[in-house]
C-alpha cells in the first residue's frame, strides 16, 4: 500500500516556542489517521505544513507524493481542509459559499453550483442555501465549513477538530459523513479532542505531546499498551468519594482518579470479578449510595491520561469569535 501522506523530521520553532520537534508519520493512502494531543500539542501546526499554509524550519512532507513547498500548488488542487476556525464567508449565502470555493477550485460554474447543491443536502442545509452564513448557528457553520472543504472531492482530506461545537446529532451525522469518506477511498488525517471520534474513526492514531509523537497505532494497540482494567464506580453524591478511594486504594494499581463532576472513581486493577466482589465488600455499609459500578477496558481517555499524564482538556467552544484567523485552502487564493 502507498501512503498518501509522509511526514519526516519536521520541525517548526515561533519564536521561543518548537512547535514541532522532530514529527515523524505516515498515512497509507485511503485510510484515516487521527491525530490526538493536548492543547498546543503541536497538532494544528501538523495540518498547516501538511496544507502549504505554513513552512517548516526543519525536515519535509509529501501529500500525494507532491512535496508540500515545491509543488505547493498542485498538492493544493489535490487536497480538501477545514481548519479548526471555520472559514466561511459571513455575507455570503450558503450557496454562493460554496460556489465559490468551486469556482477557486477552477471547476465551471454550472459543475460548481450542481456539487454546492449536491453538498448543501448531504449536509441538511437546503432550508438556509439562500441565508447569509452570519445567520447561521456554530454548528451550520461548521457544516458548511466542511462542505466547502469537500466541493472538489479532493483525494487527501485534512479535518482539524471537525466536530468541536456540534452537538450529539450532528456529530454522529459528521462522524458518518467522515466514514462514507473513507469508504470512498478519500485519505483523512483528523485532528479531534474527542477520543471516542478518533476511536469510531481512525484507522490508527498518532500522539504528539510538545511536538513531538509519544505514541501511535491502532487503538487497540494503544489501549494493549496501557493494559488491565479499571473499576468504576459512580455514587449518588461526590461527598462519599474520598472516603472510597481510603477502603480501595489497598485494591488499586496506580492511584485511583475522582472524577466530581461525574460522581464517579475510575482505578486500574486486576483479578475480575474477584476484585469487583473484594471492592463491595470494603464499601459494606455504604453500597446503597453506589449508583453504578463495574470492571471496564480501558478506554482512550485512559490512554491519553497515561501517556500525557494529563486528561484530553475540553475543547473551546467553537460558537465563540475565532480566536485565530479563518484559514481555508483553495488553489487561486
Ligand atoms: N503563529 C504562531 N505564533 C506563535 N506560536 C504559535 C503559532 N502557532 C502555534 N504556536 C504555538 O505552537 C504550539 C503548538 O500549537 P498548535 O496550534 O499546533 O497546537 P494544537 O495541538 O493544535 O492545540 P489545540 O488543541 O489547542 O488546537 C503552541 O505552543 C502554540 O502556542
Ligand atoms: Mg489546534
Amino acid at each position: 500500500m502507498t501512503d498518501a501522506i509522509v511526514v519526516e523530521g519536521l520541525v517548526k520553532r515561533f519564536g521561543a516556542t518548537t512547535a514541532l520537534d522532530g514529527v515523524d508519520l505516515t498515512v497509507a493512502e485511503g485510510s484515516v489517521l487521527g491525530l490526538l494531543g493536548p492543547n498546543g500539542a503541536g497538532k494544528t501546526t501538523v495540518v498547516r505544513i501538511l496544507t502549504t499554509l505554513l513552512q517548516a524550519d526543519a525536515g519535509r512532507a509529501e501529500v500525494v507524493g507532491l512535496d508540500v513547498v515545491r509543488d505547493a500548488d498542485e498538492v493544493r488542487a489535490a487536497i480538501g481542509l477545514t481548519g479548526q476556525y471555520a472559514a466561511v464567508d459571513e455575507y455570503l449565502t450558503g450557496s454562493e459559499n460554496l460556489e465559490m470555493v468551486g469556482r477557486l477550485y477552477r471547476l465551471p460554474k454550472r459543475e460548481a453550483r450542481a456539487r454546492a447543491g449536491e453538498l448543501l443536502e448531504r449536509f441538511d442545509l437546503v432550508d438556509a442555501a439562500n441565508r447569509p452564513a452570519k445567520t447561521y448557528s456554530g454548528g451550520m457553520r461548521r457544516r458548511l465549513d466542511i462542505a466547502a472543504s469537500l466541493i472538489a472531492r479532493p483525494r487527501v482530506l485534512f479535518l482539524d477538530e471537525p466536530t468541536t461545537g456540534l452537538d450529539p446529532r450532528s456529530r454522529l451525522a459528521m462522524w458518518e459523513l467522515i466514514s462514507d469518506l473513507a469508504d470512498g477511498g478519500t485519505t483523512i488525517l483528523l485532528t479531534t479532542q474527542y477520543l471516542e471520534e478518533a476511536d469510531r474513526l481512525a484507522d490508527r492514531m498518532v500522539v504528539i505531546d510538545r511536538g513531538r509523537v509519544i505514541a501511535r497505532g491502532t487503538a487497540d494497540e494503544l489501549k494493549a499498551q496501557v493494559g488491565g482494567q479499571r473499576l468504576e464506580l459512580t455514587v449518588t453524591r461526590a461527598e462519599l468519594l474520598p472516603d472510597m478511594v481510603e477502603r480501595l486504594r489497598p485494591l488499586a494499581l496506580e492511584e485511583p482518579r475522582i472524577d466530581a463532576t461525574a460522581r464517579r472513581l475510575s482505578m486500574p486493577v486486576t483479578g475480575g470479578a474477584e476484585v469487583l466482589a473484594e471492592a463491595l465488600r470494603r464499601l459494606d455499609g455504604n453500597t446503597a449510595e453506589i449508583f453504578d459500578v463495574g470492571l471496564r477496558r480501558p478506554d482512550l481517555d485512559d490512554v491519553f491520561l497515561t501517556l500525557t499524564g494529563h486528561a484530553a482538556e475540553e475543547p473551546a467552544d467553537d460558537d465563540e469569535t475565532p480566536a485565530a484567523p479563518a484559514e481555508t485552502v483553495g488553489s487561486a487564493r
